[in-house]
């Protein structure tokens, strides 16, 4: 469970006057739901994000997942924590071009010092997983954008995190590619993970198996469905 308790975030920078991009959030998810965050571009999802992610620390507020406080976790500590229990998927993929589907997904466990073998038990389950086996060994410069982003969810999902984080995840891809997307995040959704995902695509708004859509404006909830 995740709980966000009055969050603020604010942006300083020396060459400009402080900058709110989040403003007292508040919010609780459960186990297993499937959230859709949606807003315009600057309503502060991608900070929100990356806040869940311990990628970056709130300037007030606290961050609680399953007991532990995330908002005040040294360095150290966030990676770790984002190791085990946060798979990221972004808009623009995030992959090392010039590697193979495999490498990519197999690369961060090897330098985790994860054993080969187990290494690729669990990079192909995650493949599978993301209907993306068939090119296990092409490199990422000659697939799709929906190739890519299927990658991608490989990479998220290979150390089994119980929380999927999705940033504008279907920004690059057509309908056809988006709808595929969709479908394999309703099958992680039904084995059990829970799934953020910050999203202005149509294709997000009335999916069955969504918990609930936030409304986000100006570093606000402004509502929820
Ligand atoms: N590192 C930063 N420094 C200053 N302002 C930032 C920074 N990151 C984001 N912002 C600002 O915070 C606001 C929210 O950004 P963001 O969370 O990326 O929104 P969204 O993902 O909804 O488009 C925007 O106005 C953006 O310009
Ligand atoms: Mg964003």
């Amino acid at each position: 469970m995740i709980t966000i308790e009055n969050i603020d975030k604010i942006y300083s920078a020396k060459s400009s006057e402080p900058f709110k991009a989040l403003d007292s959030i508040n919010l609780q998810i459960d186990d297993g739901e499937c959230i859709v965050l949606s807003g315009v571009s600057g309503s502060g999802k991608s900070t929100l994000l990356s806040i869940i992610a311990a990628l970056d620390k709130p300037s007030s507020g606290r961050v609680v997942v399953d007991g532990e406080l995330i908002s005040k976790l040294p360095d150290l500590h966030a990676s770790a924590y984002r190791a085990k229990s946060v798979g990221f998927i972004f808009q623009h993929f995030n992959l090392l071009e010039s590697l193979s589907v495999e490498d990519n997904i197999i690369a961060p466990l090897v330098n985790a010092g994860i054993d080969l073998s187990r290494v690729k038990e669990m990079s192909y389950r995650a493949m599978k997983e993301a209907s993306i086996e068939h090119k296990a060994s092409q490199a990422i410069r000659e697939l799709s954008g929906g190739e890519k982003q299927r990658c991608a969810i490989a990479r998220a999902i290979v150390r089994e995190p119980k929380y999927i984080i999705c940033d504008e995840p279907t920004a690059n891809l057509d309908r056809d590619n988006s709808l595929k997307f969709i479908d394999i995040i309703e099958r992680l959704h039904r084995s059990g993970k829970s799934i953020i995902i910050a999203t202005h695509d149509p294709l997000f708004a009335n999916l069955p198996f969504e918990s609930r859509v936030i409304h986000m404006r100006d570093g606000r909830v402004v509502d929820e469905v």
